[in-house]
């Protein structure tokens, strides 16, 4: 058993519980939405009331932390890359939600010094909560998961991939990976939550992962996850991802992971071609 983070978990997991109360007794009704940097980015009553809840769990436990949160003003409080920063995404699947797809999370995520160690991500429509501290595993509501471990190349892999709000700005690099991947592999979905498309890494039940242009809080906690699972992140060169202000990111059971960066494009690939 390892105790690191151990209270930080107990709060984490807290908080992702009460904010995924406040998803499930909504997801069904009109969501009164409003838009953010374009029309396809969404953000709702629930979003807000949700990272308001686990904001100030966090804040009353541990009042020296920074916490960067996705509907924040200026989506930070404190001080973030100091010695610890907490990266929230109170839903992540937002247009899911609104459109009453029931495919969400509630994705919470602790930094120490930019490395993040513990990773909660909260699916409130199955009630199952993924964990992971550094070194000590990870875990589906308490039991071990790992990343699949049968699995060593694309033709045999599931894959998934997103599409960010602004997708109208790389067409090209969208439809090329696409046909790059859909002709490799068994087959390749869109599930709309990167945080818990990343869990379901960790969990083994998709082979592989990648998106362009998330943030921090999409993705700071699924890594710790797929990581402690055994599972590999990477950014496109296939060095350690950084928590930068946007972020491209491949997460894979490890296997296949060296042949899905070979068959993708990047934007730092394409130049103007994107
Ligand atoms: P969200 O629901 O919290 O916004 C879907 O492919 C993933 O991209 C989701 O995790 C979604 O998170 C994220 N996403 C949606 N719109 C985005 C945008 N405009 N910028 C960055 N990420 C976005
Ligand atoms: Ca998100």
């Amino acid at each position: 058993m390892n105790n690191n983070y151990q209270k930080e978990l107990a709060i984490a997991i807290r908080a992702a519980r009460e904010a995924g109360r406040l998803i499930r007794d909504k997801i069904y009704r009109h969501q009164i939405t409003e838009t953010k940097s374009c029309l396809s980015d969404l953000v709702t009553e629930v979003d807000r009331q949700a990272e308001a809840c686990i904001v100030k769990l966090i804040k009353q436990h541990f009042p020296g932390h920074a916490v960067v949160g996705e509907e924040q003003e200026g989506n930070c409080a404190g001080e973030p890359g100091g010695a610890m920063t907490w990266y929230v995404d109170p839903l992540d699947g937002t247009t899911n939600f609104v459109f009453g797809v029931p495919f969400c999370a509630v994705s919470i995520a602790l930094a120490d010094h930019g490395i993040p160690v513990l990773g909660v991500v909260h699916d409130p429509l199955r009630e199952e909560t993924f964990t992971a501290v550094q070194d000590g595993g990870a875990q589906l509501n308490g039991s071990p998961i790992r990343a699949d471990n049968t699995i060593a190349t694309l033709d045999r892999s599931l894959l998934v991939t997103g599409y960010p709000g602004n997708i109208a700005k790389r067409p090209r690099m969208h439809l090329i990976n696409y046909k790059q991947v859909i002709d490799r592999c068994n087959n390749l979905r869109a599930l709309g939550s990167a945080a818990l498309e990343l869990a379901y890494v960790a969990g083994g039940r998709l082979t592989g992962f990648w998106e362009v242009s998330l943030r921090p809080w999409d993705v700071a906690a699924g890594m710790v996850l797929v990581k402690e699972a055994g599972g590999a992140v990477s950014d496109p060169a296939g060095q350690p991802l950084q928590l930068t202000e946007y972020v491209d990111i491949t997460a894979s059971n490890g296997l296949i992971h060296q042949e899905l960066l070979e068959c993708l494009e990047w934007p730092g690939d394409m130049g103007a071609m994107i």
